[in-house]
């Protein structure tokens, strides 16, 4: 049986994931800004590192973590100024040992992907809970165009997922930074997610899914009172 790890003691993982992964920081690098509550706890210790000389400047991958980068005193830059980070530290909803990931379980998984892709190394900040031996527990979140929604809704249905349009808490659809819809898409324990990968790729409609494949490159994991630092291959 899994053990069931409290919230408490996910927070002091998370904590310990955020520190460790800001060992690969280093003075002059473009950096991308994750998403999410471990990237946020990042941010907040990236910004004491900052005020203390660091000199750094990075890509958001979201409006949410551009607020909070500002507000912890870390140099922002935009896509029109770099072409290419040296490190992303962002989040993930769930890794498999692979270190391939499901991401966007905050929304913001189609500028988290393009800031991924854009950096030379990319690593995850996890607790414990986030670690499966097979992706799919999780369901995979999909950003769609919204004047079609309804049709990719079906071609996803067909591939077998259930399919959940993200709400707000008034009931309305879930607007990303980009103005999509996202698709919550349960296909059950996913065996070939670089397969799925390319089929999404190949669906006019997606406007990006939380499967990041190949993408990751070192996974830094909060475990009880330690940090783990494994790395891809
Ligand atoms: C944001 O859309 C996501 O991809 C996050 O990176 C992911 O949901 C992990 O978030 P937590 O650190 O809050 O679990």
């Amino acid at each position: 049986m899994t053990p069931v790890t409290a919230t408490a003691d996910l927070e002091h993982e998370k904590r310990l994931a955020a520190a460790r992964s800001l060992e690969f920081v280093q003075d002059g690098m473009y950096l991308g800004l994750g998403s999410g509550s471990t990237a946020t706890i990042m941010l907040q210790m990236l910004g004491q590192r900052v005020r203390q000389g660091l000199r750094v400047a990075g890509i958001p991958t979201s409006e949410a973590s551009r607020r909070l980068a500002r507000q912890a005193g870390i140099p922002l830059l935009g896509f029109d100024q770099v072409s290419q980070l040296d490190l992303t530290i962002d989040g993930a909803d769930e890794v498999d040992a692979n270190l391939d990931l499901i991401k966007g379980g905050g929304g913001a998984l189609l500028r988290e992907k393009i800031v991924a892709s854009l950096s030379r190394r990319v690593v995850i900040i996890t607790d414990s809970a986030k670690q499966v031996t097979r992706l799919g527990g999780f369901p995979l979140p999909i950003e769609v165009v919204r004047f079609a929604w309804q049709p990719v809704a079906d071609r996803l249905r067909n591939l077998g997922a259930e399919i959940h349009l993200r709400l707000d808490s008034d009931g309305n659809p879930t607007l990303t930074d980009e103005d999509n819809y996202i698709l919550d898409c349960d296909f059950g324990p996913i065996d070939d997610p670089a397969e799925l990968d390319r089929t999404l790729n190949a669906m006019p409609g997606v406007m990006e899914h939380g499967l990041f494949v190949g993408l990751a490159d070192v996974l830094v994991i909060g475990q009880h009172d330690a940090s783990r630092v494994i790395e891809r291959g």
